[in-house]
C-alpha cells in the first residue's frame, strides 16, 4: 500500500541548497510532468501495472525511410561538426516545406536548426528577452514558457485561458495584459496542455493587436500535423508581411514524425533574431546533431504517408477518450482540435474523499489516480491551470480503453 505523502511531494521541487545554487536556477522547479513520469516509472519497476497518459511523444516508431537515412548517414561518415545553424540540405528542406504547407518564404539564413524545438525556443526567448521585459503567456501553458523566461531576467504575464473559449485568448484578455513592457506573446498552437487550435480569424484578431502594440510572437507549432476534423492549420507569420517580421516560428519533427529522440527542431523568422539564436548556439551546443540532421531531411522531403496513419489514429483515440470521459459524472471537457492530449475540468470532484485521501486540488487528483487506478497523468496545476488535469492519448487504443475504465472506478469512490 502506497501512503499519500502528498504534503512531501508538493514541496520536493524546492531545492534545500540554497546557498550552492544560483539564485538564477532557484527560481525554476524541476518539470513537474517530468516528476509525475519518473513517478510512474518507479511504480513500474516494482511490477505495477500503470498506464502511463503522462506522455509528451508519440508512441509510434519513427518511420523506416528515415531512420534508414540516418543508417545511411553514418556509413557515409556523416559524423563530424555540421554548420552550428544546420546542415544546408536541412534548412533547404525546412524552408521548401514552410513555402508547400504554410506559403511561407524564407531564405535559409533566416532559418536555425536547433537540438529539438526546446532548444530553438530557449534560445529565441534569450535572444528578445531581458531584465524584466515583459512575456504575455497564455494559461494553460506548456510548462516549460515561463522558466524560460525566468531564465532570461524576463517577467511571464501569465493570462487565464477559459474553457468555454477552449482555452484561447481571447482579443480582451491579451489587451489587458498589454503593458508598456510587453515584448512577446507566445503562442502555442496547436496547444499543449489542452489540443486547442486557432482559427485564422482568431489569428488575425492577435495580429492585429500585436502591430497596434508592436510586440514579437513567438509561435510555437510543433503540434501543426497533428489536427482533427479536417480543421485548417494556419502558421503565424503565414497572415501577413507584417506578422512575418515579428514572428519566430518553432517548429521540428519530434512530434510529427514520431522523432523526439533525435532532438531535431527550428526556428525561423527576422534575421536579426535568428542571428541571435545562432550567437547563442554557438556557445552552448553548436549544432544539433550531425546524423539526426540528415534523417530530419529525409522526414521532411520523403514520403509522407506514415504521418496520415499516425494522425487517423490519434483522432480515433482522441474521439473514444473524449467520450468516456464526458460520460463521467461531474467531467467537463473542451474536445480539441489537435495535439494528443484532453484537458478536463476536474473541480467536481474536489473536497471529496476516500478513507486514505481528501481531494483538494488537481496534484492531489493525479497522485491518488496514480496510487489507486494506476493510471499517470498531470496535474492542471504544473500548467498555471489549477482545476484541470492532462491525459495524453500517445498510447495505444488497448491501454486507452483499460485506462479509462480505471478512472470512471476510482472517480466513482470518490463521496
Ligand atoms: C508545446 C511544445 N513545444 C515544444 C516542445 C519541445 O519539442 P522538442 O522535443 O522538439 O524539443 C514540446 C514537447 O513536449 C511541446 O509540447
Amino acid at each position: 500500500m502506497y501512503n499519500y505523502n502528498l504534503s512531501e511531494e508538493k514541496t520536493k521541487e524546492k531545492s534545500s541548497m540554497k546557498n550552492s545554487i544560483s539564485e538564477r536556477v532557484n527560481r525554476i522547479g524541476v518539470s513537474s510532468t517530468m516528476k509525475v513520469a519518473a513517478e510512474a516509472k518507479k511504480m513500474k519497476a516494482k511490477g505495477i501495472p500503470v498506464i502511463d497518459l503522462s506522455v509528451g511523444e508519440p508512441d509510434f516508431p519513427t518511420p523506416q525511410n528515415i531512420k534508414d537515412a540516418a543508417i545511411k548517414a553514418i556509413l557515409e561518415n556523416q559524423t563530424k561538426y555540421t554548420l552550428n545553424n544546420g546542415t544546408v540540405e536541412l534548412r533547404k528542406a525546412i524552408a521548401s516545406k514552410l513555402l508547400n504547407d504554410n506559403g511561407l518564404e524564407y531564405s535559409i539564413e533566416d532559418i536555425i536548426v536547433s537540438n529539438g524545438a526546446k532548444q530553438s525556443l530557449f534560445n529565441a526567448v534569450h535572444t528578445l528577452v531581458y531584465n524584466d521585459d515583459e512575456v504575455i503567456i497564455p494559461a494553460p501553458y506548456w510548462v516549460s514558457y515561463p522558466e524560460m523566461v525566468t531564465l532570461a531576467h524576463g517577467k511571464s504575464i501569465i493570462v487565464e485561458t477559459k474553457l468555454e473559449n477552449g482555452f484561447k485568448i481571447t482579443p480582451d484578455e491579451l489587451k489587458n495584459a498589454i503593458t508598456p513592457k510587453t515584448k512577446v506573446l507566445i503562442l502555442c498552437n496547436p496547444s499543449n496542455p489542452t489540443g486547442s487550435a486557432y482559427t485564422r480569424g482568431e489569428l488575425e484578431a492577435i495580429a492585429e493587436i500585436s502591430e497596434e502594440e508592436n510586440f514579437y510572437i513567438i509561435s510555437d507549432e510543433i503540434y501543426e500535423k497533428l489536427l482533427y476534423d479536417n480543421f485548417e492549420f494556419v502558421s503565424f507569420p503565414s497572415l501577413s508581411e507584417e506578422m512575418k517580421k515579428r514572428t519566430v516560428l518553432i517548429n521540428g519533427v519530434s512530434k510529427s514524425h514520431a522523432m523526439t529522440g533525435w532532438r531535431i527542431g527550428y526556428a525561423a523568422g527576422p534575421e536579426e533574431v535568428i542571428k541571435g539564436i545562432n550567437k547563442i548556439q554557438s556557445h552552448s551546443t553548436s549544432n544539433a546533431s550531425s546524423v539526426s540532421q540528415a534523417a530530419a531531411v529525409e522526414a521532411l522531403i520523403g514520403p509522407q504517408g506514415a504521418l496520415e496513419e499516425m494522425r487517423t489514429e490519434f483522432e480515433k483515440r482522441r474521439n473514444y477518450m473524449y467520450d468516456e470521459l464526458i460520460s463521467i459524472n461531474g467531467i467537463k471537457c473542451y474536445k480539441p482540435e489537435g495535439a494528443f492530449y484532453l484537458f478536463p475540468d476536474i473541480t467536481a470532484f474536489f473536497n471529496k474523499s476516500t478513507e486514505v485521501i481528501r481531494i483538494s486540488d488537481s496534484f492531489d487528483l493525479s497522485m491518488y489516480l496514480l496510487y489507486e487506478a494506476k493510471i499517470a497523468a498531470v496535474p492542471g496545476s504544473s500548467f498555471g491551470s489549477e482545476g484541470f488535469i492532462r491525459f495524453s492519448y500517445a498510447t495505444s487504443m488497448e491501454n486507452i480503453k483499460e485506462a479509462m475504465v480505471r478512472i470512471k472506478e476510482a472517480l466513482e469512490k470518490l463521496k
